[in-house]
């Protein structure tokens, strides 16, 4: 079951999605965490942030909304206070940072590189706060730029994680590529909203939040096939996983590894029966190697 993704050996294809599953601490206590491929832990910023104000989560019918804000305790402390509980285990650390301009994210890149973590995942769907507001991953130029300056600290291998609120996500790929992405990840959450009937307000207190589960599962299913069109690096895919077939339909699309998310709030085994569930279908299609199924769908 061992993937390689940038230079770095992963048990098996099965990762943590960025803000679900913490540092790993909580989850730790219902399974091995030597069972995971890799562990991908919440959103760090340079400075540690409260988040947003409640209610933060609203639920809808098929995934849920929402607007945690990147709470977290800071880069630094992670680095003194969580990284040598994860390394006792095998599953590879991936740190996910997020900021709020190029030179924090460059900041951020390289005190995780001086760090004893595997690999570094970029969170570009974040405001740019010095050109007004507009997440980084939404313009080609602007992913080419911020990946090329963050490379520049960033002596780990970089993954730089696509936002879906674009319109056209090859093109978005290939300049993250161009810039010297290791590697490519998504998708992020689809901006969306919920609103309470009685009360005509907004659910979540920052009115809009970002929709993740099973109903983001086919856009992000099209958005690793396209990417996978356009791209040579690794793909990891992520977008309403919640089962071992789910993760098939990833991997066939073109992904080599996967995110599970949300699926962990429903059920904290949730990566492990999504390992199991891709096991056992690489057992009954008599696959040894769970790489001969990445990007194998046959399109009409
Ligand atoms: C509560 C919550 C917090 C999240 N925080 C982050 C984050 O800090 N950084 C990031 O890159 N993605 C973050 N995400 C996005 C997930 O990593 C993932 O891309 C998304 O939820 C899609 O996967 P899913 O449908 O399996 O949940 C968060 C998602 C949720 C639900």
């Amino acid at each position: 079951m061992k993937i390689n993704i940038a230079g770095i050996q992963l048990n098996n294809p099965v990762i943590t999605a960025s803000g679900t599953f913490g540092f790993g601490r909580e989850y730790g206590e219902y399974f091995d965490l030597n069972r995971l491929g890799g562990i991908c832990v919440k959103g760090l910023t340079l400075t540690p942030r409260q988040g947003n104000k409640p209610p933060r989560i609203a639920e809808t019918p098929a995934g849920i909304l929402n607007s945690v804000g990147l709470q977290n305790p800071g880069v630094r402390y992670f680095v003194e206070h969580e990284v040598p509980f994860l390394r006792q285990f095998t599953a590879k650390i991936i740190a996910n940072i997020s900021g709020n301009t190029v030179e924090e994210y460059c900041t951020m890149a390289e005190i995780l590189s001086d760090s004893d973590i595997d690999l570094i995942e970029m969170n570009i769907s974040c405001p740019n706060v010095k050109e007004g507001g507009v997440a980084f991953g939404t313009n080609a130029g602007t992913v080419n730029n911020i990946t090329q300056q963050v490379k520049k600290y960033c002596k780990k291998p970089l993954i730089v994680k696509l936002s879906p609120n674009v319109t056209d996500i090859k093109e978005i790929a290939k300049a993250a590529e161009d810039g010297g992405a290791d590697a490519i990840s998504l998708i992020n959450t689809l901006l969306g909203m919920a609103i309470d009937i009685n009360t005509r307000k907004p659910i979540l207190a920052n009115n809009v939040g970002g929709l993740s589960g099973p109903a983001v599962k086919p856009i992000a299913v099209r958005m690793v096939w396209q990417v996978a069109s356009v791209v040579k690096v690794p793909i990891i895919g992520m977008g309403g996983i919640m089962t071992g077939e789910d993760a098939v339909e990833f991997m066939l699309a073109g992904a080599s590894a996967v995110a599970v998310g949300i699926a962990n709030f429903v059920d904290p085994l949730a990566c492990i029966k999504v390992l199991e569930g891709l096991e056992s279908y690489l057992h009954k299609n008599n696959i040894y190697d769970v790489k001969e199924i990445i990007g194998k769908v046959e399109p009409n």
